[in-house]
């Protein structure tokens, strides 16, 4: 164990066995709750031939039918609440970029819950009560912004509710206020650092301690970009609205080695985005959540469309779940071979002469699909030095990923900066007509 064993909360000193006991006990009522309280369940359950009675042992859960984003679509807004709205005590949204918004509820008892696993995140992290933190995740019906900021206080944090946007601002209150932790996206943390050299103020110098970043995927590479230029811990969190939010699942600061799932609530599968089989521990495939306590919507085999792998626990008792590689969504088919915005991310990066600020251009010529990588200049790179990273960068993707692609090294300061996620992939296809 850590040595801040003294600081685990109950459930983070349980055994194996006994965590998977609690589990049982937990996805059984779960299972009930969500069948007798949402007709959607009821009629999936009973579709499929399952009644919660028929979950014995946690593998029987594979026989219970998958929830998807399109099913809470159909349900939209409330459909999938299994309290009266009455008991709602608050309402968050996805951005809804792509349709309808899902809408996702919680219960007084579901909100605290939530802040006690925003809590054990950010001590996880390195956070302790006393710990001034400054969030930078936005607020409103994204989960980042109140989800990290309940989960501080209940640490016991004193909270800079900053929000996204207003870069000067955020960088004039890190000066005067003094946190030692920062919750943003990994992205937003770069156009912080932007606005730190643009001000003359030396990011290292601060008194910023660990970021816990996520909200969208990262690389090992982008940790040692953050750790070094701003010299702190940059730690890794993970979660989603229709799960709860911020705070599913956090790496611990000790180890930094894949994230521990909470997994007396979360119930995590990695299933095989075709067939949809559970596979075995340690391969990847997409990650799918049952939820174990949530009242207000409990979710039953979410398909997440977040590709990982589950590996033992180290740093905790719990799981841990590889960094996400990325999104099925966002996977690039390009001449037959699958690209992710990560991959590139890793190449960018190492790439001298680059900033680490890219983004992705798909076109057609003709029938084929081309893929441009526009990555921005740093700001003392000559047209030599341009030329030459524009060349490592093809050179790296066609060794590494086996896929040529076109590189523009475009000027420093003219790709979009990020506010909050960023978007990496700008598809200029005309649809196939
Ligand atoms: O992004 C919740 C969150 C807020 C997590 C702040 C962490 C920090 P959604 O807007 O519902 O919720 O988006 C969830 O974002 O399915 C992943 O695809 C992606 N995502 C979230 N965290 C990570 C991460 C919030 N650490 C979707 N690494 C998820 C990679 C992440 N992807």
């Amino acid at each position: 164990m850590t040595e801040a064993a003294d600081l685990l909360d109950p459930a983070e000193r349980l055994d194996v066995e006994g965590l998977r006991a609690l589990q049982l006990e937990r996805l059984r009522s779960s299972l009930r709750h969500a069948y007798d309280n949402v007709p959607f369940y009821r009629e999936s359950f009973e579709k499929a031939g399952v009644h919660p009675d028929d979950c014995r042992s946690l593998s029987d859960l594979a026989r219970f039918p998958f929830t998807t984003k399109a099913d809470l679509r159909e349900n939209y807004p409330y459909g999938m609440f299994a309290v009266p709205r009455e008991r709602i005590r608050r309402i968050h949204a996805s951005s809804g970029t792509t349709g309808l918004p899902t809408v996702v509820g919680y219960t007084e008892g579901d909100l605290s819950m939530w802040a006690d696993m925003v809590a054990r995140s950010i001590r996880a992290a390195g956070g302790r009560p006393g710990d001034t933190a400054h969030v930078a995740y936005g607020y409103g019906l994204f989960t980042g912004g109140l989800g990290a900021h309940y989960g501080a206080e209940r640490l016991g944090c004193t909270v800079i509710p900053a929000s996204g946007g207003m870069t000067s601002r955020q960088v004039r209150l890190i000066q005067d206020l003094k946190p030692s932790i920062i919750m943003v996206t990994p992205s937003y943390m770069l156009t912080l650092l932007d606005e730190f050299e643009r001000q003359g103020v030396d990011p290292r110098g601060t008194s910023l301690r660990v970021g816990i970043f996520g909200a969208e995927p990262w690389t090992e590479r982008m940790r040692q970009e953050i750790e070094e230029r701003f010299a702190i811990d940059a730690v890794d969190i993970y979660g989603l609205s229709e799960v709860i939010g911020p705070g599913v699942a956090q790496e611990c600061v000790e180890t930094k080695d894949g994230l521990h799932i909470w997994e007396d609530h979360f119930f995590p599968e990695v299933v095989d985005p075709v067939t949809g089989e559970v596979l075995p521990d340690g391969e990847r495939g997409e990650l799918v959540f049952t939820s174990l306590t949530k009242e207000a919507m409990p979710i039953v085999r979410y398909r997440t469309r977040d590709l990982t792998r589950l590996l033992p626990g180290t740093a905790r008792v719990f799981r841990r779940m590889e960094k996400i590689t990325g999104r099925s969504d966002d996977m690039v088919i390009l001449r037959g071979v699958n690209l992710f915005p990560t991959q590139i991310e890793e190449i960018v990066l190492r790439t001298p002469g680059v900033a680490p600020h890219f983004q992705l251009r798909l076109t057609r010529e003709g029938r084929l699909d081309c893929l441009t990588v526009r990555a921005e200049a740093r700001p003392d790179a000559d047209p030599a030095a341009r030329e030459a990273a524009a060349r490592s960068i093809g050179a790296a993707v066609k060794d590494g990923i086996g896929v040529s692609v076109g590189v523009e090294i475009v000027d420093p300061e003219t790709l979009e900066r990020s506010v909050g996620k960023i978007r990496r992939i700008v598809d200029l296809r005309e649809p196939r007509g």
